[in-house]
């Protein structure tokens, strides 16, 4: 699965600094910190598969491309801001936030839980940069953002595919799938993307988790329309065995949407 698309077939020459929302830039940098986690998150995989060949193969081609992501991402930031060192932030991040690599299962308790896990997150970064081609006027970032999307949501079908068919052996109820997924909902605000934050936009200083949390959070949930919520909504219900369409999935988004508008308000205002 690597190699899908290459940098360079980007518009890198459509870039134009006139239209570059400073307000994004610092979500931009972060984004390209966390996405490097990704040959981290493909070590722990392969230990966690380790007997599966076929799908370690997969988890290596997904990592590679989510390391790609980080790459173009930090070189726009790189067009937006040229005082942005990318190999010196993504150092700092590394040094001070990594994953733990050494499980032997997966932490979730079951492999079909640690691929409802991976949808989770594929849910939110598809919807992340969904929203973040919506907002933007940037033809570059949009044109990044887009392509970055796409493969998201592959990476969202592709971990699915490999749930289904754990799922048919493990067997696991609904209520555990949809307690899976919400807990790993919830660690969205955990360290990950406030050290991310932190190491790309912070000159040095001591990390303040509460107010870098705050500070990401901030940007990252003002992105979002109901259309993304909506989207986002039916991707996990898809993944937790629920009807994806149906009235509990829209009465969700509907809710989830009043909730992410309320804590952006919230964070703008604190
Ligand atoms: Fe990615
Ligand atoms: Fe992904």
């Amino acid at each position: 699965m690597s190699g899908r698309w290459s940098p360079e077939e980007l518009p890198w020459e459509a870039f134009d600094p006139e239209r570059v929302d400073p307000n994004l830039i610092p979500l931009i940098k972060a984004a390209s910190m966390v996405e490097s986690n990704g040959r981290d998150y493909a070590a722990y995989l392969n230990r966690v598969f380790a007997d599966d060949v076929q799908v370690c193969d997969l988890i290596n081609g997904w990592a590679h491309e989510e390391v790609q992501h980080g790459v173009v991402l930090g070189r726009w930031a790189k067009l937006a801001d040229p005082s942005f060192d990318y190999d010196a932030a993504l150092a700092r991040f590394r040094a001070g936030y990594s994953i733990q690599v050494d499980a032997d299962a997966s932490i979730r308790g079951s492999r079909t839980g640690e691929m409802i896990a991976r949808c989770m997150v594929e849910v939110g970064t598809s919807s992340f940069y969904l929203a973040l081609a919506d907002r933007t006027d940037e033809p570059l970032l949009r044109a990044i953002c887009k392509r970055i999307a796409a493969d998201e949501l592959r990476h969202y079908a592709l971990f699915y595919r490999v749930m289904k068919r754990y799922l048919a052996n493990e067997r696991l109820n609904k209520v555990e799938r949809i307690h899976i997924a919400f807990v790993r909902v919830m660690e969205t605000e955990d360290d990950e993307l406030a050290y991310a934050w932190f190491a790309a936009n912070a000159d040095g200083g001591t990390y303040d988790r509460k107010q870098a949390n705050r500070a990401y959070m901030r940007e990252h949930y003002a992105l979002y329309r109901p259309h993304h919520t909506r989207r986002g909504m039916t991707m996990i219900f898809k993944a937790v065995g629920l009807k994806p369409n149906g009235w509990l999935s829209r009465t969700m988004a509907a809710l989830a949407m009043v909730l992410i508008s309320l804590r952006a308000r919230w964070l703008a205002r604190a």
